[in-house]
């Protein structure tokens, strides 16, 4: 028996920890240091560890993930998830307002919200735990992601108060501005692709598999409809404002986040008011939200096939002004990729202080006919590089020549080249032009690649300015000596260093083919490809056909891939990476048969038994391919359900048999 006391202990630092969330996440009151909060936690994960059969259901030691989702299964929503009709125009919404007055006739209340920029989620709690966690998904269905969204703080695992016993909440998971310019920071230090915007990288943190790296990220929630509470309340304000009550971070009247109005001048401040303040906010917005507030108008009003009619979405324009381009640079990429990079005259734009501007390649340059000196728009979307939407050409100086690309690399001068069919100019000379050999040993160590952790950019630079490695492959020759020589270079670090490169040797070969940086070839196509090619050899004699068979594999993938086992540098470079025992050939399961060989099978729907990727595994094991799209080689598909409309014109129109998961399990199936 245990003592009874252990398990009330373990109750009290359950709720206290809970409190203590709750007023840290969304009060942003926190009663104890961070020191007392991680001592408590501590003693909470060693009982629970000792004890496991005590530990709470909603334990907050669980907010640290651990979980690992390998597919998130698919769950119909209780009442479906819908969007709202939205707008740009003021006037539309004044239209919105009248239409509904007239059909009511009698005095309406508005709530008017903010549109956070994030993630639709809705969650489920009974006898106030939280017990699932769904996306919108197409609005029917959406992914159960509990695990993942376990670790937000902002998130109750158990309520608090007088809460209905089974309710659904409806809200937005987004990723505070801070939070995605720390995590971006981090990225690049580690060499990594950046994120591009925090509503795709909330959007992608969702779908981790991995739920202590979701903890990692710091997301958070609003959250703005109470679901399943009929009778409870008279309208949507005060439902909010009662989750409030039982923990959840929902919007406050104290700080404008919300309002509940009676007029349409007031809902058309609050519009304008967050117009000009929202790049003040710690988070993303991308418009207002206005919603009738009583339940009972809101059902009389119902919903069209669908939107609520008794709400509407004004959405912001995107921010625009005007400055000037004083100069043009052009970058250098590790693939040779020229980028042409505007400087502009600083301007205040959405928060911030814009300098640059990318113009991405000629063509760019061309449409816009841009010239030095030249006044242009520039606009910021949710991106974080702003974009340069046009020229204000009444403000041109008549003078000023048009603006021709150059012509040889600002690095080495060698003479660009562009490939037919491509937008970019490349450098061609890999071998020597300094930011291409710098940005390959880079690429090549980064954390997704190779993982040789403890060399940074300055070890790199040093070492190529002391001559002791021009390319990847001297890396594995590098003595302990040669280190050493190097300024600022500790004992300790020569270890780890020689250590990581050492271990590197093991990485596969997948990894391996990521990491020798071939043009196009990025984790997931270098993936792909080792599914198909099981070693370097196979891959370097591939012909053209062979590799567009490739899932994701296009035109421009497979020339690249051509173009790089032509040049001589890469078959000495794979070589010497070869004798250094690097993997350049995949420890792929055998195939268990050989019934779909030559066969191309494309796999379209949702399925009951199978993800996506087992059947994909299913057909490779037994000798076929998976194809993206159906064309007339496709032998035949894999039909889910809700099978893609083109896909399932074109099976029509080439007479292309349709076969369910079953039906393919059988055939796979016969011996
Ligand atoms: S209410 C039936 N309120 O906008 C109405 N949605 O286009 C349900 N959103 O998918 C939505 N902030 O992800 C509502 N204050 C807010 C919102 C909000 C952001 C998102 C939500 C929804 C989309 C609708």
């Amino acid at each position: 028996m245990v003592d009874k006391s252990i398990q009330l202990r373990i109750i009290q630092l359950t709720s206290d920890l809970h409190a203590h969330n709750y007023r840290y996440y969304v009060e942003n009151n926190p009663q104890v240091s961070d020191f007392e909060f991680d001592m408590l936690l501590k003693e909470l994960q060693e009982l629970e560890q000792k004890f496991p059969e005590l530990a709470l259901e909603n334990s907050p030691t669980k907010r640290v993930g651990g979980d690992i989702t390998k597919k998130f299964e698919v769950f119909k929503h209780k009442y479906p998830m819908l969007s709202l009709s939205n707008t740009y125009s003021a006037e539309e919404i004044c239209e919105w307002e009248e239409r509904i007055q007239k059909s009511i006739g009698r005095q309406i209340n508005y709530v008017c919200e903010l549109k956070y920029d994030g993630v639709a989620i809705g969650l489920r709690y009974e006898n106030g735990n939280l017990i699932r966690a769904v996306t919108r998904g197409d609005g029917e269905k959406g992914e159960d992601v509990t695990a993942n969204v376990r670790t937000i703080k902002s998130v109750p695992l158990a309520l608090n108060g007088n809460y209905p016993l089974d309710f659904e909440i409806r809200g937005e998971i987004f990723l505070p501005k801070s939070k995605f310019e720390e995590l971006n920071k981090e990225r690049e230090l580690q060499g990594e692709i950046l994120f591009a915007n925090p509503r795709n990288t909330a959007a992608g943190t969702l779908k981790l598999q991995d739920s202590r790296i979701v903890a990692e990220r710091n997301l958070s929630s609003f959250l703005y409809g109470v679901y399943g509470v009929s009778g409870l309340f008279d309208g949507h304000f005060e439902s909010v404002q009662h989750a409030g009550q039982w923990g959840f971070q929902v919007p406050k009247t104290m700080n404008n986040y919300i309002a509940l109005v009676d007029n349409i001048e007031d809902v058309l401040k609050f519009i304008s008011y967050w117009d000009q303040h929202r790049y003040s906010l710690p988070f993303d917005i991308d418009g207002v939200v206005i919603k009738v507030n009583e339940f009972a108008i809101q059902e009389e009003l119902g919903f069209t096939a669908k939107f609520p009619r008794w709400a509407i979405a004004y959405k912001f324009k995107a921010q625009q002004v005007e400055t000037i381009v004083e100069s043009i640079d052009f970058q250098v990429g590790r693939t040779g990729a020229i980028t042409p990079v505007a400087n502009l005259i600083p301007v205040f734009l959405g928060g911030t202080t814009i300098k640059r501007a990318s113009l991405h390649n000629a063509d760019q340059i061309k449409k816009l006919g841009l010239r030095i000196g030249d006044t242009v728009r520039v606009e910021k979307g949710g991106e974080i590089i702003p974009k340069i939407i046009g020229v204000v050409t009444e403000k041109r100086n008549a003078s000023a020549p048009l603006f021709s690309f150059i012509k040889k690399c600002p690095q080495c001068q060698t003479v660009l080249v562009r490939n037919e069919g491509e937008a970019q100019h490349y450098c061609p000379n890999e071998k020597t032009c300094p930011p291409q050999v710098k940005g390959k040993i880079e690429h090549f160590i980064s954390r997704r690649a190779m993982n040789i952790d403890g060399v940074g950019v300055e070890t790199i630079d040093a070492l190529l300015k002391n001559g002791l490695i021009a390319s990847v492959a001297d890396l594995y020759s590098l003595q302990r000596a040669d280190l050493m020589a190097l300024d600022r270079m500790a004992e300790k670090s020569v270890e780890n260093i020689l250590q990581a490169i050492e271990d590197s040797k093991a990485v596969p070969f997948e990894r391996v083919l990521f990491a020798l940086g071939i043009r196009h070839v990025g984790e997931t196509v270098a993936k792909k490809l080792v599914k198909y090619f099981s070693s370097i050899d196979e891959l370097a004699v591939a012909t053209f056909d062979e590799l567009i068979a490739v899932d994701e594999v296009g035109e421009k993938i497979a020339y690249s891939i051509l173009q790089f086992f032509e040049t001589e540098e890469h078959i000495k470079l794979i070589a010497s990476l070869k004798s250094a025992n690097l993997h350049f050939f995949s420890t792929h399961k055998q195939n268990i048969s050989n019934i779909l060989a030559g066969k191309i099978i494309v796999i379209s729907g949702t399925f009951q038994s199978f993800s996506r990727d087992e059947l994909k595994e299913l057909i490779e094991i037994n000798g076929g391919k998976n194809g993206s799209t159906v064309t007339k080689k496709t032998d035949f598909i894999i039909a889910g359900e809700n099978m893609g409309p083109s896909k399932l014109k074109q099976a029509k129109e080439l007479n292309i048999q349709l076969l369910s998961e079953n039906d393919f399990i059988k055939f796979i199936s016969q011996t």
